[in-house]
């Protein structure tokens, strides 16, 4: 099944584009903002990242933080500290702790602000970009920012014949954000890499068999947050060691989910559980440990 994912590729016409626009304009900022989701950290890191962006300074952001496991955060956390990679677990959708992005920022580039000073351009903004795999937060956070959750009163400063992926806005006191294209080429050298996105629904459902992804879903729940699972779908305990299609069934039995002669409908329930999940209503699971 996870080989099925290593075929997936996103939009290969616009990767291309994208990659060289994040190429064109690595060198107009000082920092790169790398969003990952919390719950696949491994997996939501485009590994060609690293190559494009060279020697730039940058700050990685596990995203989602209020749909993975705070513990598993915190790990993920200290795994970075220890590889001297700055990184700060943050909640765009909700704001939750923006206010500590602009500082640590300024604290990544102090020696280059302390150069700036020295050479008398006092009031040099930080020019940041923004970039990440598709459905990763981006838009979220850049709103969240130009409304000021990170720093004070956020300004958007229009410039005329510039497209919006080319836009420069204003955030908080010093710093510029360049809007960049919202998707990144991205070939899966792991092909549970591919499984990790289409569970957390950063890789189109069209393109994908929904009802076996929820069995591997069901699989992977009930391994690493079987309570939760429980919980959500009223599942006894022999319920919950069925095999993964029956499980399916007696959730969308239990959902009343049906078609004709009372059968379960679990195309209709694998759907509904792989909604659930990415909204968070199983409970807040992260996919992918510290190894
Ligand atoms: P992108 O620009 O990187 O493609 O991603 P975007 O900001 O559009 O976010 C994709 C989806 O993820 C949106 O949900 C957004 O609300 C949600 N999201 C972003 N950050 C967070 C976060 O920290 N926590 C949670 N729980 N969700 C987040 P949507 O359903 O597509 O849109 P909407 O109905 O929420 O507006």
């Amino acid at each position: 099944m996870a080989e099925e994912y290593s075929k997936v590729q996103w939009f290969p016409g616009h990767m291309a584009k994208a990659r060289r626009k994040i190429e064109e304009s690595i060198s107009k900022v000082d920092l790169v903002l790398e969003l990952c989701d919390a719950r696949i950290p491994r997996s939501s890191r485009n590994p060609l990242l690293s190559r494009m962006l060279r020697s730039k300074p940058r700050l990685l952001l596990l995203n989602k933080s209020d749909l993975a496991d705070p513990a598993e955060t915190s790990r993920w956390l200290a795994y970075y500290e220890k590889k001297n990679v700055p990184a700060l677990a943050i909640d765009a959708k909700s704001g939750k702790n923006l206010k500590k992005l602009l500082p640590a920022a300024r604290a990544i580039l102090s020696e280059k602000i302390a150069a700036w000073e020295r050479r008398g351009m006092t009031g040099r903004s930080i020019r940041i970009m923004v970039v990440g795999i598709p459905n990763v937060g981006k838009s979220a956070l850049i709103n969240a920012l130009c409304r000021g959750g990170g720093a004070g009163k956020a300004e958007v400063r229009d410039q005329p014949g510039v497209t919006r992926e080319n836009r420069w806005f204003t955030v908080g006191k010093g710093f510029e954000l360049l809007d960049t294209p919202g998707v990144l080429w991205h070939k899966f050298e792991d092909p549970r890499q591919g499984e990790s996105l289409a569970f957390t629904g950063a890789v189109n459902d069209e393109i994908l068999d929904t009802y076996e992804l929820s069995l591997h879903l069901l699989k992977k729940l009930r391994s690493l947050a079987p309570k939760k699972l429980a919980e959500r779908y009223k599942l006894s305990e022999e319920e919950l060691a069925l095999s993964e299609e029956e499980l399916l069934r007696t959730v969308a039995l239990r959902r009343g989910m049906l078609i004709s002669g009372g059968e379960a409908d679990t195309e209709r329930c694998a759907l509904m559980l792989l909604d659930e999940f990415r909204g968070g209503k199983i409970g807040a699971v992260t996919l992918e440990q510290v190894e």
